[in-house]
């Protein structure tokens, strides 16, 4: 870990010297004009922090209970493919550093750790995302799988019927190395991420041939029907969509635009968070994730409503510079900072956190 990584920005940097420049690249990138991933860490600074004095801070707790499951900090890490393409560990090493540091993983469709492996390793609360393929008979094979693994939770991708234009990864005719695999899905199913093609992704490719864009809210009634597991949409952000999910019976909402990757132009996640609170039970958890890079952050998502925030990109620049202490360190991070936020803002609980602990942040003169 580099000496003075006292920020995510820190461990940013070394992350970006050390991996090649085209899985740079696909981390780090986002859909067409890339808008909304700038946009979704931008909206932060809109929000001022209304600090509350001589309030006993002597101790914060930032721990809860999320679906059934205890985490020591409201904060996860969300599901991304191929933790191996930075790691040669990958997931497990992910989950370790997050039972450590009592965070939630919610591994993808598209590990590169065999569910039984990561849930070996795992110490905390695990879910598995999910997305909508055309082969159902190997959707049903990995609820069954994840269901006898010990994850808790299915978290239903529903921002992706096709992949985002990410210009990054055309431009690099962008494939997944041979030696890292999506081992969960069988071969058949995964061969066109590996191929890469002229002018395009492998990744989009392999999406048009294998995700079903016909899914529709009817449908998740198929999904119920096979699992015990709670349901937990991911990508909503409007009170439209949240509203039906509550009709469908979903158990719980993640606010996400898929950190800029999927329509560019849409809502930042934080931007669309308080319209979707509004319109669901309160004891219905929203997740937020996209753009979370400081405790500070964290405590601003927290008090426009959300349960628990997740973090993608920050996971595998930790992964990347030092592995499984690597992704602890960036939990940790976030952990301390939003320890301090709470103290010097006078809130040490998170049901304190309101918001009323929020204004706008004033506006340039001129
Ligand atoms: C993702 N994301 C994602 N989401 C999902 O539902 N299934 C997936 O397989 C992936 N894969 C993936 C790979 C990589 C490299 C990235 C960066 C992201 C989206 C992810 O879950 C999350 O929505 C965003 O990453 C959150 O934004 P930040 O924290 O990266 O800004």
């Amino acid at each position: 870990m580099p000496v003075g990584a006292l920020t995510l920005a820190g461990i940013e940097h070394a992350a970006r010297d050390r991996l090649p420049p085209e899985i740079w690249d696909f981390i780090e990138g986002g859909s067409g004009a890339e808008r909304t991933l700038t946009a979704n860490r931008e909206v932060f600074g809109h929000y001022a922090l209304r600090p509350r004095t001589l309030v006993d801070v002597s101790a914060c707790d930032p721990a809860l209970t999320l679906l059934g499951a205890p985490l020591r900090i409201p904060l996860g890490i969300a599901p991304m493919a191929y933790h191996r393409l930075v790691d040669p560990e990958g997931e497990t090493a992910t989950a370790r550093a997050a039972g450590a540091a009592g965070a939630l993983l919610v591994a993808g469709m598209f590990a590169s750790r065999t569910l039984e492996e990561i849930a070996a390793a795992a110490t905390g609360p695990l879910w598995l995302q999910l997305y909508w393929l055309r082969r159902r008979d190997a959707l049903t094979a990995l609820v069954e799988r994840a269901e006898a693994a010990g994850f808790r939770a299915l978290v239903l991708t529903v921002d992706a019927p096709r992949i985002g234009r990410r210009l990054r990864d055309l431009r690099n005719g962008f494939a997944v190395p041979p030696t890292v695999r999506a081992v969960n899905l069988d071969e058949t199913l995964m061969s066109a991420s590996h191929r890469a093609t002229d002018g395009g992704s492998g990744i989009a490719e392999h999406a048009r041939e294998q995700f079903d864009p016909t899914l529709s809210w009817s449908d998740l009634a198929w999904l119920r029907e096979r699992t015990r597991l709670p349901l937990v949409l991911k990508g909503v952000l409007t009170a439209e969509d949240a509203r039906l999910a509550v009709e469908h019976g979903v158990d719980a909402l993640l606010v996400s635009n898929h950190g800029g990757r999927q329509l560019d132009g849409a809502l930042p996640a934080l931007t669309a968070l308080p319209e979707v609170v509004d319109a669901v039970p309160a004891e219905l958890p929203v997740l937020l994730d996209g753009g979370v890079r400081t405790g500070t952050d964290v405590a601003v998502a927290l008090a426009l409503g959300a349960r628990a925030v997740l973090i993608g990109r920050p996971a595998l620049w930790g992964l990347a510079v030092d592995g499984e202490a690597g992704v602890h360190r960036v939990l940790r991070l976030l952990h301390e900072e939003l320890d301090h936020t709470l103290a010097l803002l006078g809130r040490p609980r998170l049901v304190d956190l309101g918001r009323d602990a929020l204004a706008r942040w004033p506006r340039p003169v001129g």
